[in-house]
């Protein structure tokens, strides 16, 4: 669907870019020519992605730093302009989670997640767009949300604060700086697999089960689905989108919502009944 070169234009500032859907989406970015900035607080991770991007044939560089603090991810902007000459494209991928009952989180976890998710993706983008706004050069941020950053969970409300706080950014700044051309998308993706968040919020193999049964499509997301979006929305395909959160899940969100919804786990047979004595 996409041409080799779509992204050719586009050097990608990505952060927590060394595992899980901000690797997936590196490396297809780079594939589609993107040239790729790294950025997040493991090393090891971060050089196995940037050597798997460059073994492919791709460009890619990473800094190590924590998007908690100002003066990291400056640091970190610093360097990737330093490597790429100019970075005209941010992805606030970073994210901490975990499944804990409220009334037993410490001040410090809290601040953790919202930290990461919040504070470090404002860092980021106010990092980057200054430079843009200077420079008077386009931009562009996407900003991965969840699928709950609208309706709040239950288990994982520093997460939904954080969360909610990115998307409520997403739609100001979209408005603030659309004179400077710098446009705004999110990205809300539902359960995608991967090693970060399914040793956090996938309790046991018999949650992981009745997840999947109790999705509308009975499946997770799959990386490909959530790296083609991301794509297309940094691609000039894309150029009159701006402040938009699009819902990846395959409508798990809708199923909780519609009053009658948990009617799909009635059984036909049943189904049948009523519908014989509908007819009488
Ligand atoms: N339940 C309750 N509290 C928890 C917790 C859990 N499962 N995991 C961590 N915390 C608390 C810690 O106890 C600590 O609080 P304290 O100092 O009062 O004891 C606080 O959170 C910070 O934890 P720490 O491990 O020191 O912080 P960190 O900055 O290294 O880690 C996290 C940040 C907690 C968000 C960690 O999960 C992380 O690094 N996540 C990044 C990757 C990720 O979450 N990926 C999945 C995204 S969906």
């Amino acid at each position: 669907m996409f041409a080799n070169n779509l992204l050719a234009d586009r050097t990608v500032f990505l952060t927590g870019g060394g595992t899980g859907l901000g690797r997936s989406m590196a490396l297809h970015f780079a594939e589609l020519g993107a040239r790729i900035f790294l950025f997040a607080r493991r090393e090891p991770p971060l050089r196995e992605t940037a050597e798997e991007i460059r073994r492919r044939g791709g460009q890619a560089a990473y800094a190590t730093g924590d998007v908690r603090h100002p003066e990291a991810v400056e640091a970190g902007v610093e360097a990737a302009w330093r490597v790429w000459g100019r970075v005209d494209t941010l992805v606030n991928n970073a994210a901490g989670n975990f499944i804990a009952r409220t009334e037993t989180l410490s001040a410090n976890a809290f601040a953790a997640v919202v930290g990461i998710v919040l504070h470090g993706s404002f860092h980021c983008t106010q990092a980057l767009g200054r430079r843009w706004i200077a420079a008077g050069e386009p931009g562009i941020v996407l900003n991965i949300l969840t699928s709950y950053a609208e309706t709040g969970s239950a288990y994982v409300v520093p997460s939904a604060c954080a969360k909610a706080g990115v998307l409520a950014m997403t739609r100001s700044l979209a408005i603030e700086w659309a004179p400077y051309r710098i446009r705004f998308h999110a990205i809300a993706p539902g359960p995608f697999p991967t090693e970060g968040a399914w040793s956090r919020l996938m309790p046991t193999p018999e949650f992981e089960e009745r997840a999947r049964n109790s999705h509308p499509l009975k499946r997770f997301g799959r990386h490909e689905e959530l790296t083609h979006l991301a794509a297309y929305l940094l691609s000039p395909m894309a150029e009159y989108l701006n402040g938009e959160c699009i819902i990846l899940d395959g409508g798990l969100w809708l199923r909780g919502a519609g009053q009658f919804n948990h009617l799909a786990e009635l059984p036909a047979a049943v189904w049948q009944q009523l519908e014989a004595v509908r007819k009488k």
